[in-house]
């Protein structure tokens, strides 16, 4: 009975363990989007998202990001919607959407942004 005990005290310890940090370090989409609706991002609070895409019908600098998840899986037939939508973060001048220029969507995030925050912003928009 002690032994069943002692175990079950460690079993909890640990879940509450990684539960705590699920809440610090993990990828999630709600982290990513409180990262999208900041207007400055990443270790050199350059320009954030919100400040070029809406989530909505209105087309501000860039396109609109509503139904993104549903666009970015239909742009290369061999990129899935999560490797268009990281890239497109990454690396911008990748892929140019139809009716922009390149040069325009910022181009500094794989830099100054962590995976942790990339990744939390793709799965963030792979919702939208
Ligand atoms: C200075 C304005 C600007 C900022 C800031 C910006 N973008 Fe963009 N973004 C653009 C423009 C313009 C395009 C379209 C041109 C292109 O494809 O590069 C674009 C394209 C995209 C696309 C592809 C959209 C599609 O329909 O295929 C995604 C996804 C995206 N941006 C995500 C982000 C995320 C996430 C951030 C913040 C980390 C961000 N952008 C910050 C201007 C911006």
């Amino acid at each position: 009975m002690i032994k069943y005990i002692f175990l079950v005290t460690i079993l909890m310890t640990i879940l509450i363990a990684c539960s705590k940090d699920k809440d610090s370090a993990q990828v999630s989409a709600s982290y990513g989007e409180k990262l999208f609706q900041q207007k400055h991002i990443g270790k050199n609070k350059s320009i954030g998202c919100i400040m070029c895409h809406s989530l909505s019908n209105e087309k501000t600098v860039g396109p609109s990001l509503k139904y993104i998840s549903k666009r970015a899986a239909l742009i290369h037939p061999n990129m899935s919607a999560r490797e268009y939508i990281y890239q497109s973060i990454t690396e911008p001048d990748a892929y140019i959407v139809a009716g922009y220029i390149p040069g325009l969507m910022y181009s500094f995030y794989k830099q100054e942004l962590t995976e942790l925050e990339i990744n939390s912003l793709v799965e963030f928009l792979l919702l939208q």
